[in-house]
């Protein structure tokens, strides 16, 4: 694969305290290539490393060991950065702003001039169907509504590639539902997209790859139409997969 949007070679991070002892051991050697057009699912427990590996992707940390390349550049150029849009785990929104103003705050933030931010905060609010609630403050805005700014927020560049952390966690079965309606037609447009989750069976529906992360290293790969065709039961597909993986690997102590 030429074409890879992500590479990452040997990955390790391990946080140190404020004397330098080792505290955790994030990643423990990973590699992954998430290629143009895929919507690669990065799939673990809690714990297993997945918000790191993506602030490392975002050059927001920095590697113990280890190499990321994003376009085939540093994470940490700004003609990488300029081509991601970032979902975070937790949006912190501000809460007296409005969803426009929020989303224009955010078209500043990437350089856009004034008319081209309006014109993408209105279309991406249309989009979300969120018109009707574009001048109301985001601190009054549900779970979901709120998800929808922060996606907004995060499209308004226009990235290549769109990075979703847990974008599902905490919505209700509606709202997860319309997210992930938003990354297969985000996908259909050829954007390259990066999710995270915990919920598998959010996201067997909707990922092309994914990687299974567990304790900081990579325990299964695969694209998904493989993992579906090789199950007994089709639609509990990738959480045996994961089962598997997880289980195999606890199992074999290294
Ligand atoms: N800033 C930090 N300082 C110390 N330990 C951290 C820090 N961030 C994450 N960790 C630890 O690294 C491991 C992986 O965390 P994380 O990447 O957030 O996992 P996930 O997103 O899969 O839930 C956990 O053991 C977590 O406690
Ligand atoms: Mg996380």
């Amino acid at each position: 694969m030429n074409d890879a949007v992500i590479e990452i070679h040997g990955l390790v991070k391990t946080f140190r305290d404020f004397w330098l002892r080792p505290l955790a051991s994030a990643l423990r050697g990973v590699d992954l290539t998430v290629g143009r057009g895929d919507v690669f699912g990065l799939l673990g427990p809690n714990g297993s490393g997945k918000s790191t590996t993506i602030k490392l992707i975002l050059g927001l940390l920095r590697p113990t060991a280890g190499e990321v390349r994003l376009f085939g550049l540093s994470p940490r150029s700004r003609r990488a950065r300029a081509r991601l849009g970032y979902l975070p785990e937790l949006s912190y929104l501000h809460p007296f702003l409005t969803a426009r103003e929020t989303v224009l705050y955010y078209a500043g933030l990437s350089g856009l001039d004034r008319r081209t931010s309006r014109e993408r905060a209105a279309e991406l609010l249309s989009r979300m169907g969120l018109e009707g609630s574009a001048d109301r403050a985001v601190g009054g805005f549900s779970k979901g509504m709120a998800r929808k700014v922060a996606f907004a927020a995060a499209l308004v560049s226009h990235p290549e590639l769109l990075v979703l952390d847990e974008p599902t966690s905490g919505l209700d079965p509606l709202a997860t539902r319309d997210v992930k309606e938003l990354i297969r037609t985000l996908a259909a447009g050829g954007m390259t997209v990066l999710v995270t989750s915990h919920q598998l069976f959010d996201m067997q529906d909707v990922c092309t790859r994914v990687s299974i992360l567990s304790q900081g290293k990579v325990v299964g790969e695969g694209a998904v139409a493989d993992i579906v065709a090789a199950s007994a039961d089709p639609r509990h597909a990738l959480e045996d997969y994961f089962a598997a993986a997880v289980g195999a690997k606890e199992g074999n102590p290294a």
